[in-house]
């Protein structure tokens, strides 16, 4: 695992959106595992901006609320169009997301594990974190070798999102079909991206505290090629910040973006 703190969340963001630009360019039909929520708005947009080809790329989101249609505006589907697929010139037909109205989720969610082995497996996972300590909708307890699967959202996680409900957590589904924390594992690399000082502890006990089911992203600990990049503030409670900082200064591989660094 490597952590990467960047001065700011701008150049947390840039860095973010650089790397997986630079994925794409290197590898045209990438197989691309996407995150929704407010840390990725900026990434999308930066995306955009950056003019890249997405014509061959194939994208899964690791989940969906259940029970809220593609065309429901708070819908994931509904938030990756937004942000990302109306503005690029990717092949709809290679747009994946789990279908959260299916009759019968556990067999959507073996669908999705099928799309996602019939891709060849997903080469860039793009992780956020959420303050219950999960990656894609993987509550606390979920399982380190859980698959796709429907997961009771915990009530952090519902007044974590509740500004897409009009502020009401009530509002926000029980429920989401996500990749289950082995699925994203299972990825050939990991990059996940947190800002804010609300994410702090989170992150310093995903990075840094036992590997634990209850915080379902220390999984990330097992994953062989995996980075973390942080702004000043979802950094801000790492014992080991000063020597992240030192192997990030060190490493050739980050020269390119040293003016984010
Ligand atoms: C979203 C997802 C979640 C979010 C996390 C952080 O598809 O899987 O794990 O990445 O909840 O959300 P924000 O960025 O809104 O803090």
């Amino acid at each position: 695992m490597e952590i990467v703190p960047a001065p700011t969340r701008d150049a947390a963001v840039a860095l973010t959106a650089k790397l997986i630009e630079s994925r794409l360019r290197d590898k045209p039909n990438l197989v691309l595992g996407l995150a929704t929520g407010r840390t990725m708005e900026e990434v999308y947009a930066r995306l955009v901006a950056s003019g890249v080809s997405f014509a061959r790329c194939t994208t899964f989101n690791l989940d969906e609320y259940v029970g809220l249609p593609p065309e429901d505006p708070n819908s994931y589907a509904a938030y990756m169009r937004h942000h990302l697929f109306d503005h690029v010139d990717i092949d709809p037909a290679r747009i994946n997301l789990p279908d959260g109205m299916a009759d019968d989720l556990s067999v959507a969610a073996a669908d999705y594990e099928r799309r996602i082995a019939g891709a060849g497996g997903i080469d860039l996972q793009l992780l956020g974190i959420g303050e219950a300590g999960h990656i894609g909708f993987n509550e606390p307890l979920s399982a380190l070798r859980s698959r796709t699967r429907d997961k009771i959202l915990t009530p952090v996680t519902r007044a974590q999102n509740a500004g897409m409900f009009g502020g009401d957590p009530d509002a926000v589904p029980k429920r989401a079909l996500t990749m289950g924390v082995e699925t994203i594992l299972e990825s050939r690399e990991l990059v996940l991206l947190a800002s804010g000082r609300a994410k702090a502890s989170v992150v310093a006990k995903a990075v840094e505290g036992p590997l634990t089911a209850r915080i379902s992203a220390s999984a990330i600990q097992l994953h062989t090629h995996c980075k973390v990049i942080l702004d000043d503030e979802a950094a801000s409670d790492l014992e080991g910040l000063a020597y992240y900082r030192e192997v990030c200064r060190n490493e050739e591989k980050w020269d390119p973006y040293r003016s984010l660094l």
